[in-house]
């Protein structure tokens, strides 16, 4: 199965690459940019893979807000012409789209979103990944679509840290932490969903699905669970998105589960503070 990886240098894409072995094609943003939808048909005519995964994004949530049209041209325009693209070489398209398609009203904590729920994105970033996700659709029949959330992996993104390692280094550096109580989420590791992904592509999948680890927790649990597990120990204060909004306005409840996984024989990911210990393990934060 030859199959290229668009966002190749990307905390996803290096776990992608990992999964899929020989046979994967990297393409990182100097290979390849999704807005250029002549340079993208050229790029894969050329390299005529059975897949596309296309992980590029724009998703600094805040800075969406202030550029929609380079949100929209990354995540909507930029999915459509991979999708597009392949679609003209006869290969499926795997795009990742977001837990921020919600808008989390009317969901209590444990009742997640699946994929049967309706998206109402509250902010530009989710609005443009809706699109993406429609556009991709519309462009190639053969299309996973993956809604994530709350990604970390080991490999270093252009972010330069994850979550949990910036609270580690925040709590070893300054002795406190201060982190939201009013956002839950399934944070989400992505060296499984990169192996569900490819579960999802052996199988011919095709169509929508919500993918997480397991489970749910607010930002602060998320952090509480870092450092307990890494053995630091800090109070971590509490605090409320009103005491530090972005630009963007966030769900307060995005929290994720699938429905259509068991269609396809797919075991879902592994609950989140498991896969949070393997993920500090693989670092070396923890031993084994
Ligand atoms: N991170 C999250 O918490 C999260 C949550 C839900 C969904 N997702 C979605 O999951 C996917 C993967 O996220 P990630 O965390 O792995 O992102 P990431 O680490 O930032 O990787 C994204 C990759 O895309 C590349 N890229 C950006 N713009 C591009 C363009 N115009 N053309 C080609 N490549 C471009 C980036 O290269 P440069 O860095 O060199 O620009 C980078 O290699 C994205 O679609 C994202 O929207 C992420």
């Amino acid at each position: 199965m030859k199959t290229l990886v668009i966002g190749a240098t990307g905390q996803l894409g290096q776990d992608l690459l990992k999964a899929l072995g020989d046979g994967a094609i990297g393409l990182g943003h100097g290979d390849i940019d999704v807005t250029d939808g002549v340079g993208v048909s050229r790029i894969i005519r050329e390299k005529q893979p059975d897949w596309v995964i296309n992980t590029a994004a724009f998703h600094r949530v805040d800075d969406c807000e202030l550029n929609p049209t380079l949100s929209f041209a990354v995540n909507a325009t930029g999915a459509a012409n991979v999708a597009r693209a392949a679609q003209e070489v006869g290969a499926g398209v795997v795009f990742y789209s977001t837990d921020y398609v919600y808008d989390g009203a009317g969901h209590a904590r444990n009742t997640p979103h699946t994929e049967r729920d309706a998206p109402a994105p509250l902010n530009v970033y989710g609005i443009s990944k809706q699109a993406g996700e429609q556009m991709v659709a519309l462009a190639n029949a053969r299309h996973i679509v993956i809604r994530s959330s709350g990604l970390y992996g080991t490999a270093t993104s252009r972010k330069g840290w994850t979550f949990p390692e910036l609270m580690i280094n925040k709590a070893r550096t300054e002795g406190k932490l201060k982190v939201v109580t009013d956002q839950a989420l399934s944070p989400t590791y992505t060296h499984d969903l990169a192996a569900t992904t490819l579960a999802l592509m052996q199988r011919d999948a095709t169509g929508l699905f919500n993918l997480t680890s397991g489970g749910e927790c607010s930002w602060h649990e998320f952090a509480s669970a870092t450092l307990d597990l890494a053995g630091i120990d800090i109070d971590i204060e509490p605090s409320m998105t009103v005491q530090n909004p972005g630009k963007a306005i966030r769900p307060t409840y995005s929290a994720m589960d699938s429905v259509r996984l068991a269609e396809f024989g797919v075991e879902p990911m592994r609950p989140w503070r498991e896969a949070l210990s393997h993920y500090l393990n693989a670092k070396g934060i923890i031993g084994s």
